[in-house]
């Protein structure tokens, strides 16, 4: 008996330590730097939402073009640490407001947002020159009134990287830049 006495007391104690151990975290949680992840709902951004949360050091808020949409979003609030340490704010690359109330505050913005499609494109210019244009001006543009110290953008290889290997075939750096792309080219040339 004397051993069932002990493992009783045992688990009450684990149990009280783990209940305060939540309510601290919890509490620090509003004592952590906030980050912004721009498209959290994006194939990037959802696994560098995962990753910010996981270290258990930042607010992580990120901008998703509606909050209506649930089917999208519970990916997100499933997160570990999401419950305590993920906000959720409505933002449009087409509306340059849109993303001050989101970047005001936080410390980085990680800015993944844009328009990640090579197929059906009607009007390029619209469907993704604009958005990627004007939605990265607009985070930049809130990101400096809001004073943040570092921004990060995800380009891509496209950037550098045109339809045409390079005559040389030596590596791509950043002294490359794509100039062979052209909106009347095929859906991977206009998203280039
Ligand atoms: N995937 C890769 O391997 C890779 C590699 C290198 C670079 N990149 C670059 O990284 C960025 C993200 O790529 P990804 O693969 O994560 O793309 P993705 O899965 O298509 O995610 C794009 C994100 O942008 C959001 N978005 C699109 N249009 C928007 C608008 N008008 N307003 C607000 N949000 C909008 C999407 O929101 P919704 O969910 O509402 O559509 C989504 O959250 C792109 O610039 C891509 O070129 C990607």
């Amino acid at each position: 008996m004397p051993q069932i006495n002990l493992l009783r007391t045992l688990l009450r104690t684990t149990l009280a330590i783990t209940t305060s151990l939540s309510v601290v975290a919890a509490r620090d949680a509003n004592l952590l730097p906030t980050v912004c992840v721009t498209g959290a709902t994006g194939y990037l951004a959802s696994e560098l939402t995962a990753q910010l949360l996981s270290t258990g050091r930042y607010m992580v808020r990120g901008t998703v073009r509606s909050l209506a949409n649930e089917e999208k979003l519970a990916p997100l609030r499933t997160l570990s640490g999401a419950a305590e340490r993920l906000e959720l704010m409505e933002a449009d690359l087409f509306d340059a407001g849109s993303f001050e109330p989101c970047i005001a505050g936080v410390m980085f913005v990680f800015h993944t947002a844009s328009p990640f499609i090579t197929s059906n494109i009607v009007d390029p210019m619209t469907q993704l020159v604009e958005p990627a244009v004007k939605g990265t001006e607009a985070v930049l543009a809130a990101a400096a009134l809001a004073g943040v110290t570092r921004v990060v953008l995800t380009s891509s290889i496209a950037a550098v990287k045109g339809a045409a290997p390079k005559a040389d075939g030596s590596c791509f750096s950043e002294d490359d830049w794509n100039e062979s792309s052209t909106l009347d080219g095929d859906g991977l040339d206009q998203y280039r």
